[in-house]
């Protein structure tokens, strides 16, 4: 496994993965040119690893666009989570659509409905949980390590391009012709739900435009380690 995981190429890594856990291997996209990257390593090469996304039911109007032009372009399914109604309803009926902006706690349980709780439902039964995560995106990440133990969802998490910069990324998508995310042109390094992400201004941190107006210590949303760590707060 470690031998494996130190391997440079991802689309090697990927099928050795996928070899190595048959059936129970999972990659989860939100669409962004990262996971574009590693769903085009993936289709292109016919990897056995189930795709899926957390539809939120609050994506922007591109990432639809770009999640029908992927399926169109690979002709592979890519498999969607969306929240639970009841939770669903009972949140926006007691506290209306835009919770979110209220608390950080409000945020924290719309992130909890609309993208933990179907992401525990994705990841049950598996034993490996591929993401598009690099070093470079956050301080918090620069910490991780491309391959880890996910204690809550008890599963091994490896993110195939974790060292590439963002340079990479781009060279790959034109290399390739991958589709992306046009937002991205527009200022959005990093795309999450629509309510809740807007662009940056040149040379601001990656993620300053996810949950901008919270505290900096607090804009995780819960899917990724450190994170769950501080939804238990
Ligand atoms: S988040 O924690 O802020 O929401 P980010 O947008 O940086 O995550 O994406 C990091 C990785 O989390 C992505 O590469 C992808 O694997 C996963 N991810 C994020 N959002 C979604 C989503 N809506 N559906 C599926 N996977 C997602
Ligand atoms: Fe809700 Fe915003 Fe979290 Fe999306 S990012 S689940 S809209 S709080």
């Amino acid at each position: 496994m470690s031998r494996l995981v130190k391997e440079k190429d991802p689309v090697a890594a990927l099928q050795a993965l996928a070899a190595l856990f048959p059936g129970e291997i999972v990659f989860s996209t939100s669409f962004g040119w990262e996971d574009q990257v590693i769903s085009h390593m993936i289709f292109a090469n016919d990897i056995p690893i189930k795709v899926f996304t957390l539809e939120t039911g609050r994506l922007f109007p591109e990432t639809y666009y770009v999640w029908n032009r992927t399926m169109e372009m690979y002709g592979q399914p890519i498999y969607a989570y969306y929240p639970d109604n009841n939770k669903l309803e009972a949140m926006v009926d007691a506290k209306g659509p835009s919770s979110f902006y209220e608390s950080v706690a409000n945020r924290k349980e719309c992130c909890g409905i609309r993208k933990i709780e179907p992401l525990h439902r994705a990841l049950r039964g598996n034993q490996c949980w591929i993401t598009g995560i690099r070093a470079e995106q956050s301080a918090n990440r620069e910490d991780m390590s491309n391959v880890e133990w996910d204690e809550g969802n008890q599963i091994i998490k490896f993110h195939p391009i974790f060292s590439w910069t963002l340079d990479d990324v781009k060279a790959y998508i034109k290399q390739y012709n991958v589709p992306y995310n046009t937002l991205h042109d527009r200022g959005f390094p990093s795309i999450g739900c629509q309510p809740c992400t807007r662009a940056v201004q040149p040379g601001e941190d990656f993620r300053a435009g996810r949950w901008w107006w919270e505290d900096q210590s607090k804009k995780e949303c819960g899917l990724h380690a450190t994170q769950l760590n501080d939804l238990k707060e």
